[in-house]
């Protein structure tokens, strides 16, 4: 595996790719690689000729009060794990060569409407931060296609709304959540989990298959539902930040008449802010 850290060399290894008839995907990663990140590679893996995958904790997305000083960062293992997974190049840019004069005055892809809901509406200025950095990496690579986790499921319709509203010509393939046996969604966050955090942890996921299930079932008062999970949330210890029953491509609240839906929630477990999601599609 190739490790590139400035643009202009990967350019140049890329034309060269594209040049021998290669398929390119690239997996945008801000690294501490888990299971659901290899994922994402082996997916990439499986859909093109040569994978890039990036490591870049992205200052712009973010806000002032949060963690990224101290957003973990193991870059050997990461390197590894890529290696293994069959990554074909690793791009690691320093942050002068993404924001050269800075963030201040550097622009800003903002994708409104979508980006101001829900984790939007917590973390002002978040969904700028990652709409400007992944189309920054699109530009550089210029792949074919790029893989994201369906994790962070508000970031995939993001990512997609802004690559059609830019005319990227680019195939956005999401990739469903790795879990651990109990039902945990991987996350870097959860290692500033205890283990009886952990354990806590495991109701975001409970609530949202119970909800999920409930919907099934016919229920669709979806604004009681919400309120009950709210409430299972406090019973649990958990400080909830939302847990909103939405269209699963809009993430508009969810009316009676729609098909396709998403539940998405982000709640606190002591200090640790984690975010959890389930899609709900309906037959009749
Ligand atoms: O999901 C992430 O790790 C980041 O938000 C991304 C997409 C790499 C942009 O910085």
């Amino acid at each position: 595996m190739q490790i590139i850290h400035h643009a202009k060399e990967l350019r140049t290894l890329l034309d060269d790719t594209r040049r021998r008839g290669k398929r390119i995907a690239v997996v945008p990663t801000m690294g501490n690689l888990h299971q659901g990140h290899i994922r994402l590679v082996e997916t990439a893996v499986a859909r093109a000729d040569f994978v890039v995958s990036t490591i870049f904790v992205n200052p712009m997305q973010f806000g002032r009060n949060e963690d990224l000083d101290k957003y973990p960062r193991t870059p050997d293992a990461d390197i590894e794990k890529l290696a293994a997974a069959g990554c074909d190049c690793l791009f690691v840019p320093p942050v002068d060569d993404i924001y050269p004069g800075g963030l201040e005055q550097h622009t800003v892809v903002s994708v409104p409407g979508i980006s101001e809901r829900h984790c939007g509406a917590s973390r002002p200025g978040h969904f700028d931060g990652v709409a400007t950095v992944v189309s920054k990496l699109f530009n550089i690579v210029q792949p074919d296609t790029a893989i994201f986790g369906l994790k962070d499921y508000q970031q995939f319709q993001v990512i997609r709304k802004m690559t059609a509203d830019l005319c990227f010509d680019i195939d956005i393939v999401g990739v469903a959540t790795e879990r651990d046996r109990h039902g945990l969604a991987l996350s870097s966050r959860n290692g500033y989990l205890s283990d009886a955090e952990k354990q806590t942890a495991l109701c975001l996921y409970g609530t949202l298959t119970q909800t999920a299930g409930r919907i099934t079932q016919g229920e669709r008062d979806f604004r009681a539902l919400e309120r009950d999970a709210t409430q299972t949330f406090l019973a649990h210890g958990i400080r909830p930040d939302y847990f909103n029953i939405c269209q699963a491509d809009t993430l508009a609240p969810a009316t009676a008449e729609d098909k396709r839906l998403v539940i998405l929630t982000a709640a606190f477990v002591g200090a640790t802010r984690l975010i959890d999601n389930i899609e709900v599609p309906l037959t009749e």
